[in-house]
C-alpha cells in the first residue's frame, strides 16, 4: 500500500528562521489552474519533431499588483510541455536570452552524454544549443530543467522547468484518460518563499544551505491556490515534484484512494491503489483519481502533509462508468546476476560540506568509468546524518538512464517503486540498491536532487565508454 517510508522526514511545518528576512505565506484568491501549453512541433515529418525553446528573464504577478522577477521558457514562468512519440528523431533549438549561462537537461531521458544537457553543455547568453536525439524508451512523464554548475538551484527556483512527455504503443492502446488538459492533467508542484513584496529571491539562509530551500507556499503549474474543474469520472494527474528541496506527502482531504499507474520512467505493471503518495524532489508519478462521486460544484482538495493547496471542482453531469485496467505494461526485470559490477555511493556531510564518497563535484574529474551496455548495481547509502545532527533524506538521481530499485535495506521495494525510476529517495542510514544497463555513451552526472546540495557539490560524474 504505497510507499512505506521509515526514518525521519524533513519537517516542512517548521517556521523559517529569521535569517531569511520576512517570509509570510501569501494569500491570494483562487485561480483556475494554468495548463502549460503543448509545444509546437515544427517538423511536418511524423517520424521527426523539432522544438524551439527560449530561456528568458520575465516578470509574473503571483500576488495581484506585485511584480515578481522570474525566468521562464517561452513565457514568464515554467515552460511548455514537449510531447514526443517513441521512435521519433527529435531536435530542439534552445536559445539563451538570460543574462547568465544556462544549460538544459532532459531529466529521465536516455540519450548520449553530449545531448544530455549537463553542466558541460553551457549555453552562453545570446547563444544557442541544438541537441538531437532519438526517443528509444517507453511512455513516461519526464521533465527538463537547467543544470549549470552551482546555479541550478537558482535557475529552477526562478521558474525554469517544463515537462517532457513520451507516448508509445502502450500509452496509445491503454484505456486511460488522455485528453491533455481535460482529463490528463500535468501538475508541476513547487514551493516558494515569497517576501512581502511578492518576490521570490534566491537568498539562502543557513537552514537552506543545510536542508535545501523549502518554501511555505505551494505553487501548482506556477499558480498559488489553484482550482481545476474536473469531469465526473476518472482523471489522470501527472505529478512532478519540481521543488528545489521538499519531499511532498500528498493525499486528498476526503481520504479517497487513487491508483498510481506510472513512476519516473513509465508505467507500472499494474495500478497500485494508495491513499497517500510520497514524492521527493524530481520524482514523478501518474495517478488515476475517480471523481465520479462528486456532484456539480462539490470540491475535493489535494493536501501536502495535511495542508490543502489545490481544489478539484466537479463540473457535474452524469457519473461516468470506468474500469481501471488491471494490467498496464510489462516491465522486464533486470537480473542482478547480469551485473558485472557493484559500485558504492555514500551521501555524506552536511550543509556546505555535502559530498558523495568524500568528494565534492569537480567538472574536470571523472569519478566512475563504465562500459557501454554493461549492467551494474549501484548501492547508495545515506550517512549524512551521522554525528550530532539528525539525518535527512537525499534523492539520488543519475543521468541518461532509467534504473530499477532492487531493495531498500535488503527488503523488496514498495509496489510503486517496482517500475522504472531515475530518482530515488534514500532515508537516513538506509541502503538502497538499484540496477541499470548503461546503453548510451558519454559523460553523465549522478547527484542528490536537492538542488542546494547539488550546487554545493553533492554530485559526481560517470563516463560510459563505447
Ligand atoms: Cu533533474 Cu541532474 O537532474
Ligand atoms: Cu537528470
Ligand atoms: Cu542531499
Amino acid at each position: 500500500q504505497g510507499r512505506d517510508m521509515p526514518g525521519q522526514l524533513p519537517d516542512l511545518s517548521m517556521k523559517q528562521p529569521s535569517d531569511n528576512t520576512d517570509n509570510q505565506t501569501i494569500n491570494t484568491k483562487e485561480t483556475a489552474l494554468p495548463i502549460p501549453p503543448l509545444l509546437k512541433d515544427h517538423d511536418p515529418d511524423p517520424g521527426k519533431a523539432e522544438f524551439h525553446l527560449t530561456a528568458q528573464n520575465a516578470t509574473k504577478e503571483f500576488v495581484p499588483g506585485k511584480k515578481t522577477e522570474t525566468m521562464g521558457y517561452n513565457g514568464n514562468y515554467l515552460g511548455p510541455v514537449i510531447r514526443v512519440h517513441k521512435g521519433q528523431e527529435v531536435s530542439v533549438k534552445v536559445k539563451n536570452k538570460l543574462d547568465d549561462m544556462t544549460t538544459i537537461h532532459w531529466h529521465g531521458l536516455e540519450v548520449d552524454g553530449d545531448e544530455d544537457g549537463g553542466p558541460h553543455s553551457g549555453i552562453q547568453p545570446r547563444e544557442s544549443w541544438s541537441p538531437e536525439f532519438k526517443i528509444e524508451q517507453p511512455a513516461a512523464t519526464l521533465w527538463y530543467h537547467p543544470h549549470p554548475e552551482q546555479e541550478t538551484g537558482k535557475q529552477v527556483y526562478k521558474g525554469l522547468a517544463g515537462l517532457f512527455l513520451i507516448e508509445d504503443e502502450v500509452s496509445d492502446r491503454l484505456d486511460i484518460p488522455k485528453e491533455y488538459g481535460v482529463d490528463d492533467v500535468p501538475l508541476v508542484l513547487q514551493d516558494k518563499r515569497f517576501d512581502s513584496d511578492g518576490r521570490i529571491d534566491y537568498d539562502l539562509g543557513m537552514r537552506d544551505v543545510m536542508n535545501g530551500l523549502q518554501g511555505n507556499t505551494m505553487l501548482v503549474n506556477g499558480a498559488v491556490n489553484p482550482f481545476l474543474k474536473v469531469p465526473r469520472g476518472m482523471v489522470r494527474l501527472r505529478l512532478l515534484n519540481g521543488s528545489n528541496a521538499s519531499v511532498y506527502e500528498l493525499n486528498f482531504n476526503n481520504n479517497q484512494s487513487f491508483h498510481q499507474i506510472a513512476s519516473d520512467g513509465g508505467f507500472l505493471e499494474e495500478p497500485e491503489e494508495m491513499d497517500k503518495i510520497i514524492l521527493g524532489p524530481a520524482e514523478r508519478a501518474e495517478i488515476l483519481v475517480d471523481f465520479s462521486d462528486l456532484k456539480k460544484g462539490e470540491t475535493v482538495q489535494l493536501e501536502n502533509k495535511g495542508s490543502e493547496f489545490m481544489k478539484f471542482k466537479a463540473k457535474g453531469g452524469d457519473p461516468e462508468d470506468y474500469t481501471i485496467p488491471t494490467k498496464l505494461t510489462t516491465v522486464d526485470k533486470i537480473d542482478p546476476d547480469q551485473a558485472v559490477k557493484t559500485r558504492k555511493f555514500a551521501f555524506e556531510g552536511m550543509g556546505p560540506r555535502v559530498n558523495i564518497n568524500g568528494k565534492q563535484f569537480d567538472a574536470d574529474r571523472i569519478d566512475e568509468e563504465l562500459k557501454m551496455n554493461d549492467t551494474e548495481i549501484w548501492e547508495i547509502t545515506n550517512e549524512s546524518g551521522m554525528g550530532m545532527m539528525g539525518g535527512m533524506m537525499h534523492p539520488f538521481h543519475m543521468h541518461g538512464v532509467q534504473f530499477q530499485v532492487l531493495d531498500r535495506d535488503g527488503d523488496p521495494p514498495p509496489a510503486n517503486e517496482t517500475g522504472w525510476k531515475d530518482t530515488v529517495l534514500v532515508n537516513p542510514d538506509e541502503k538502497v540498491r538499484v540496477i541499470a544497463t548503461f546503453k548510451h555513451p558519454g559523460e553523465f552526472m549522478y547527484h542528490c536532487h536537492i538542488l542546494e546540495h547539488e550546487d554545493a557539490g553533492m554530485m559526481g560524474q560517470f563516463e560510459v565508454e563505447e
